[in-house]
């Protein structure tokens, strides 16, 4: 009774803080407190940096219950991407010296042999190091091929900087062998399983690949800058591959389903930090790509978001076009499973981007798939392309700015007042726990704040993509849309390294018989490879696989195998390659 009576007086109160006064107050205060508790947390000079060596990133000065004092390749690639956006951006250039650092430290850890193996065998993909830079050999979960992925991002986004200053040779010799080196890793080895980025899920994860390919596509545009051409044609055709790949995560019921493995419901903010860290503004609201403001990526924020609302007691009372306090996936336990700073902040820079598109190219478009999300804020818009002279673009993104400052003030209104941000904060009452000082969240404080400023990081090459891999998103949030069924193909083959198994067949979801155009399975199950494509529901479908390796391609022996698919639902069919 108390409680509730609290939680509503709480609930109320949010709403009538939902002015941009509140959260620029916030801004003002915070940014300069989480600049500088993130730059205390990178050795050898930070104050909490707990004796790490020079530009080695602790993901927390917290040595037990959590121990975060290891260096994590994940969580220093994002670091460094929001210091080197910064200052190539010109917000602020007083942080050479820690770049300069991260890249001499990234050389050598890059060469540590560890439980993944050595640079050459797979050790690129161990997910953390001690922070004198020893190898880490304890169980975990490992490897995670995420990290590769981010910190050729953030070196390649620096490297493009130093360029413009006409840096060439440093370029050339120190950051393209750490670039090469990270790049060929996730070219040979995206479709191998791995651990999602909460180390927890080992299977394929939509983050993953997601920064697998935005690395191998500007990994291909440096490549040229540099007239490094070798890697040109590899690289490419793994981003081909990557992007393919990325299409299979979406679910029918209208969100992306995180990882292929896990067994939970798939609504995880893994796919919320996977738009907002493939941003690319110059590609407007590409579905291709998952862009912030592209109508899968809203529809998935809207599910994402609205999972938390009744688990967590500080949700309580808060009406759907309100924002909330959001977590990893609404099926965490860990520690106690609570909201997360770094969560909460990638919801509202998600919809900060959206604005900065929105606003860019002078119009919103609402599909069905978007429908209900822009409902939230306007019951009744509907379907169509709103100009930025409409009373409803006015409308719709006036709301929608105030439901991402929003996630901002839930942030702020439990951030004590020394600025300190830990890990996670309470569900039941906002308290910080877990790990304190967590650097990720710090930079997940700036990289919002940025994007509500306006700034726009710069472009990685997301615009003009074309996949012959694509995904259904008509009607959506139904289940299924009316007419396919859901199908399952594993094939239980053996391959050798680096080749790959594909599928083509008699109906248009099936390439029409295109070898050129087949689609990639999963490997992720080895030596079970798998995928999940629509096909027309009540139909004779005939298929082969197709293995192809470099320019080589083989199909399975005669005769075709057919399925008779049934009248909906979902179905599988396990093979074994002829
Ligand atoms: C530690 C990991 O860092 C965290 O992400 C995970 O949830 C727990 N272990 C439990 O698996
Ligand atoms: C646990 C998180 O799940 C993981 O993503 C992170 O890398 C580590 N903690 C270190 O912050």
């Amino acid at each position: 009774m108390l409680l509730s009576t609290l939680c509503v007086i709480l609930a109320a109160a949010r709403q009538a803080w939902t002015q941009s006064s509140t959260v620029d107050a916030y801004i003002a205060s915070q940014s300069p407190l989480a600049k500088a508790d993130l730059l205390a947390n990178i050795g050898p000079s930070g104050s909490k940096s707990m004796g790490a060596k020079s530009g080695i990133v602790v993901a927390s000065p917290s040595n037990v219950n959590p121990d975060y004092l290891y260096t994590w390749t994940r969580d220093s690639a994002v670091v460094f991407q929001v210091i080197v956006d910064q200052f190539s951006l010109g917000i602020d250039t007083s942080t050479r010296g820690e770049i300069d650092n991260y890249v001499a430290s990234q050389v050598i850890i890059q060469q540590v042999s560890n439980p993944s193996g050595t640079i050459t065998t797979g050790g690129l993909g161990e997910p953390k190091f001690n922070i004198d830079e020893t190898a880490f050999t304890a169980a975990w979960g490992r490897p995670q091929r995420d990290g590769p992925a981010l910190r050729s991002t953030a070196l390649i986004t620096w490297a493009n900087f130093l360029l413009t200053e006409g840096n060439t040779s440093y370029v050339t010799n120190t950051l393209w062998p750490l670039i090469q080196n990270d790049l060929n890793y996730v070219a040979q080895n995206w479709n191998q399983s791995t651990f999602d980025l909460w180390e927890e899920v080992d299977s394929s994860s939509f983050f993953t690949t997601a920064l697998q390919h935005r690395s191998l596509r500007q990994g291909v545009q440096l490549a040229n800058a540099l007239d490094q051409t070798s890697v040109v044609s590899s690289w490419t055709t793994q981003a081909g591959n990557l992007l393919c790949f990325l299409q299979s995560y979406w679910n029918t019921a209208g969100y992306i389903t995180a990882n292929t493995g896990g067994g939970r419901s798939g609504k995880d903010a893994n796919t919320v930090l996977a738009s907002i860290h493939t941003f690319d503004a110059a590609a407007g609201c590409d579905a291709l790509t998952f862009q912030p403001c592209s109508d899968v990526a809203l529809s998935n924020l809207l599910t994402y978001v609205n999972s938390f609302r009744s688990i967590y007691p500080i949700n309580s009372g808060l009406a759907n076009n309100v924002a909330a306090a959001t977590g990893r996936y609404p099926e965490d336990s860990y520690m106690g499973g609570n909201p997360w700073y770094l969560t909460t902040l990638a919801v509202s820079e998600q919809l900060y981007d959206s604005l900065i598109v929105w606003n860019q190219q002078k119009s919103l478009n609402v599909t069905s798939l978007s429908l209900p999300f822009f409902q939230l804020f306007d019951s009744s818009v509907t379907v169509g392309t709103y100009a930025s002279t409409s009373a409803t673009f006015t409308t719709l993104t006036s709301a929608i700015k105030t439901f991402a400052d929003g996630f901002v003030e839930i942030v702020a209104e439990f951030t004590p007042s020394s600025g300190s941000l830990s890990e996670q904060y309470s569900k039941s009452d906002g308290s910080q726990l877990s790990a304190a000082d967590l650097t990720w969240s710090y930079a997940a404080t700036l990289t919002s704040f940025d994007a509500r400023a306006g700034v726009v990081p710069a472009s990685w090459g997301a615009s003009g993509l074309t996949s012959s891999c694509s995904i259904s998103t008509g009607g959506g949030g139904g289940g299924g849309s009316s007419g396919t069924v859901s199908v399952t193909f594993n094939v239980d083959a053996t391959t050798v390294f680096g080749e790959n198994i594909y599928i083509c067949g008699s109906v248009d979801a099936l390439q029409n018989w295109d070898p050129d155009t087949a689609l990639i399975l999963s490997a992720a199950n080895y030596p079970i490879w798998s995928i999940t494509v629509d096909l027309p529901a009540n139909t004779e479908v005939q298929y082969k696989y197709i293995r192809k390796f470099g320019s080589s391609l083989t199909w399975e022996s005669d005769p075709n195998d057919v399925i008779n698919t049934p009248s909906g639902g979902s179905f599988i069919e396990n093979d074994t390659w002829r």
